[in-house]
């Protein structure tokens, strides 16, 4: 994957996501759709992996049949939204490895505070997605990125449903060797980072806290 952002500008996806935005939703259409769409979007995150061929016997001759190369991907959920991406990537890859990144924002420095970690072993081995559904100031996915890079990891990309211009000239900054899939690009961040016109908190609207 060489491209920074790759807007998935798939008829279904853009046409989930419009009944996602819009505030009538109700919270389990919106998690329904939040896992649709996220299988949709692993479909072209996960577009050009490595493969190699195996030998199988199919029931009329052998064949040299493709099939993924290398160790089995890592799929990090940035909390507490990521979960809402992280269900429906595994459906579609159940044997990848999972692990979570906890952050939250210092109200008085502004920055990301790390609460929890639990990442697969050999990340450096491993092509690793990191899912959070809002890309809005970027501080916080860049900051998830900072701790997997640490960890090892060389081969990451990131995945989300909607994207901040700023967000994503923040993570080009950060980390112009992670490509962002994304369903959108919105207009702008508001005064206090939410995203216009967005959908609102995606973690609130997902699991109906507010
Ligand atoms: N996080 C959200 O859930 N929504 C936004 O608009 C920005 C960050």
């Amino acid at each position: 994957m060489t491209d920074h952002l790759t807007i998935v500008d798939h008829p279904l996806v853009q046409h989930k996501l419009t009944i996602m935005r819009d505030k009538a939703t109700p919270t389990a259409v919106f998690r329904q759709l939040l896992r649709e769409i996220s299988q949709l979007l692993a479909y072209e995150v996960t577009r050009n992996l490595e493969m190699t061929t195996k030998r199988i016997e199919t029931p009329m001759c052998e064949m040299d049949a493709p099939t993924l190369a290398g160790k089995k991907l890592a799929l990090i959920s940035i909390l507490r939204a990521g979960n809402g991406l992280l269900d429906g990537v595994l459906e579609l890859i159940p044997s990848a490895r999972v692990g979570f990144v906890g952050l939250y924002r210092d109200e008085e420095t502004l920055q990301p505070v790390q609460y929890y970690y639990k990442a697969p072993e050999a990340l450096e081995d491993r092509l690793v997605i990191a899912v959070d559904p809002m890309l809005a100031t970027g501080n916080s996915s860049a900051a998830a990125i900072d701790l997997l890079k640490e960890a090892g990891a060389t081969n990451i990309r990131f995945l989300c449903l909607l994207a901040a211009p700023e967000g994503v000239a923040r993570m080009k900054e950060a980390h112009p060797d992670v490509p962002i899939v994304t369903a959108a690009l919105d207009e702008k961040l508001n005064e206090v980072g939410y995203i216009m016109p967005g959908l609102g908190d995606a973690g609130d609207r997902m699991f109906g806290t507010k």
